[in-house]
């Protein structure tokens, strides 16, 4: 079923819906391509990462694809938010010059038996415990992009920190021939991390939500200011201001930045910076968040 136009003017975008066409412009692409990967319902963040991707390529490519792989059994996979048309408004305004949105039959054909990917270590922990089966779902669509799209360069964003040192450990150790962009986390102007999840925010869960900036903030005060060194005093501290937002605490941790492995001593010089990581319940909605603390370059 073709949903859009495949246009073929130059001057405007291409939509596509199915990998063999997404195959097709891309061989006729020259220069410098780089494929920001989605699951649709953009916002500022994704517009932030079209932006870097735009000042590092020639050609920007989207994906819109909510991936039911990476959805578990009681997640919102059916009621994940899909306004295709505003997406490819979106993508059309900031000067994307094509967009693969496919339909799950077209990414995972019924019938194939499907290969997995082996979820590196860092995939277990944190967001790994409460999702187990997310990170390989995220590792087999990822992979699939980049192989579809074969682009020099993607952008991810911080704010799924664990998410882009899962895909950085993915492109290294199976040497995929592309540069993973990291992308500054994009926040509302009173700290809450954009997010497609945050239209469920509604009425006094807002302000709740709030608690999970806050609590990196205190992370960052007593790292920074009060120069604290022991992990357990930040992550109580931490966990204590989720709380008096009534934030339901998944975990609340500091962690080595690389490898997200936990700290014996917090020493940002010696691990290169320290990752604080949240993600907590507001009534229904799950949300994560995360900052780096006391780092010089990033990674
Ligand atoms: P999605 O949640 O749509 O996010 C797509 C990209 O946008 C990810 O790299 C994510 O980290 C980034 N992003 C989301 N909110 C952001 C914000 N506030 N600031 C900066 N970047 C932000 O992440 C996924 O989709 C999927 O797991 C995907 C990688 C597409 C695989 O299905």
């Amino acid at each position: 079923m073709i949903r859009h136009q495949e246009v073929d003017c130059d001057t405007d975008m291409w939509i596509a819906e199915t990998i063999r066409e997404t195959r097709r412009r891309r061989k006729a692409m020259k220069g410098r391509i780089a494929l920001v990967a989605t699951m649709g319902a953009l916002h500022e963040g994704h517009q932030s990462l079209i932006d870097t991707a735009k000042r590092v390529a020639d050609h920007i490519l989207v994906s819109i694809f909510v991936n039911p792989s990476q959805f578990g059994p009681n997640e919102d996979y059916e009621k994940y938010p899909r306004p295709l048309e505003d997406d490819l408004e979106m993508c059309r305004r900031a000067g994307v010059e094509g967009v693969l949105c496919p339909d799950a039959d077209q990414i995972y054909p019924p019938g194939q038996i499907a290969s997995e990917v082996t979820v590196p270590e860092l995939a277990k922990v944190l967001e790994g415990e409460y999702r187990p089966h997310h990170f390989a779902g995220v590792c087999r669509v990822v992979l699939k992009l980049l192989n579809i799209f074969q682009p020099h360069l993607t952008c991810f964003g911080q704010k799924d920190f664990q998410q882009m040192r899962v895909v950085e450990s993915l492109v290294r150790d199976l040497n995929l021939p592309v540069e993973v962009v990291e992308c500054p986390t994009v926040r509302e102007p009173d700290g809450l991390a954009v997010s497609s999840r945050n239209k469920y925010l509604s009425g006094p869960l807002r302000p709740k939500a709030l608690g999970l900036y806050k609590a990196l903030v205190q992370a960052t005060m007593l790292i920074e200011q009060d120069a604290e060194t022991d992990p357990r005093v930040v992550e109580r501290s931490m966990a204590h201001v989720m709380q008096s937002h009534q934030v339901q605490v998944d975990y609340a941790v500091v962690r080595h930045p690389a490898i997200l492995a936990p700290l014996d001593c917090i020493e940002p010089r010696v691990t290169g910076g320290i990752v604080a990581l949240v993600a907590g319940r507001v009534g229904h909605v799950r949300l994560i968040d995360n900052m780096l603390i006391g780092c010089l370059p990033q990674k």
